[in-house]
């Protein structure tokens, strides 16, 4: 256990290249914990970058019944908090009350996401695939928009019971200073092509010769770096996804062979494999009432099965927008240009 300031304290998670519990004194609850923050947002902010972008917050409870103070939470991670009205989504995946929260949910109104489950559901050795390409579904939260969110806060308000409904987690910063150098080289100056999910991009649309759908240009498909400086710390990030965020018809990467079949086809399920080598990779198994904060500047996550016949899951999440890095600067918004 560490220090991190008199108002809370950091327990690393074990065995991993990163992230933090955020232990808050005493048995604080919400109200506290938020206002502890509050009072000392610059250590809760150092705490989390230490941590590579995550951050753990048990009993959280309170957002349950008061979903604005997420909100005010989120407020202390960036100048702007998404406000999902303005943007492209459907209004029964929005907060009924609070605009600033996405529903994650298979409890109506919200459409359902169920993850589809890995085939085998487990691994040789009896363990949760975390693995790509074992592992379906590793994505970096709206990178098929320039420029891209900083940080999400992702809270239980319904979670299913623990061995499913996980949310998976990997260390871009930690990835990235584990390749060899060559391969540092050979993509020091790549960037990939992103693609919104569900618009006949991916690798198994191409592959099952579908025809793309018709994009306006604030859908358009958005190139990236794949060595993402971190605007904060400075230190480079693998920022990449996987098969259903990447664009596949003229990607994965620019300037390499497209489509599921080429040169950039193989690169990609090289670092995506290294990428989310259990090493780099943590299993959040969700309690009620539990926050987990991540900067999808420097990492990646993913969504495991559940059972949705028996189970019901709500989940919110905030986006925070605002502190992109200098390979973004003077940007406008790619989603509500013209
Ligand atoms: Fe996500």
């Amino acid at each position: 256990m560490s220090d991190a300031t008199s108002q809370f304290r950091i327990h690393p998670l074990p065995d991993i290249s990163f992230g933090g519990i955020v232990e808050f004194p005493g048995n604080a609850d919400t109200e506290a914990a938020i206002a502890a923050a509050e009072a000392a947002p610059a250590a809760l902010l150092k705490a989390f970058y230490d941590a590579h972008g995550l951050l753990i917050l048990k009993g959280m409870h309170a957002i349950s019944d008061q979903p604005e103070l997420l909100v005010r939470l989120s407020r202390l991670f960036g100048p702007e908090v998404e406000d999902y009205r303005q943007t492209v989504t459907s209004r029964n995946n929005i907060h009924a009350d609070v605009p600033e929260i996405l529903v994650v949910s298979n409890v109506p109104p919200a459409t359902p996401r169920v993850p589809e489950r890995p085939d085998p559901p487990l691994t040789a050795d009896g363990k949760l695939p975390v693995q790509f390409p074992h592992r379906r579904g590793w994505h970096t939260d709206q990178s098929y928009r320039r420029p891209p969110p900083d940080i999400s806060l992702f809270y239980a308000d319904l979670p299913t019971p623990k061995g499913q409904g996980q949310t998976l987690y990997a260390d871009g910063i930690g990835a990235y200073a584990a390749l060899p150098a060559a391969m540092k080289e050979r993509i020091a100056n790549l960037e990939g092509i992103h693609a919104q999910p569900g618009r006949r991009r991916s690798e198994q649309a191409v592959r099952a010769g579908e025809t793309p759908d018709p994009l306006t240009p604030r859908e358009a498909p958005q190139r990236q770096p794949v060595v993402r400086i971190h605007p904060v710390t400075s230190e480079p990030a693998l920022y990449l996804c996987e098969s259903g965020q990447m664009d596949w018809v003229d990607g994965p990467f620019v300037g390499m062979q497209p489509g599921p079949d080429g040169d950039g086809a193989r690169l990609l399920y090289e670092l995506m494999s290294h990428y989310t080598s259990p090493r780099f990779a943590y299993a959040h198994d969700w309690d009620r009432g539990d926050l987990v904060i991540y900067d999808n500047r420097s990492t990646i996550h993913s969504a495991t099965w559940f059972d949705a016949d028996t189970h019901r899951r709500r989940m919110w999440r905030t986006t925070v927008h605002g502190n992109p890095g200098a390979q973004f600067a003077g940007e406008r918004k790619s989603w509500l240009a013209a």
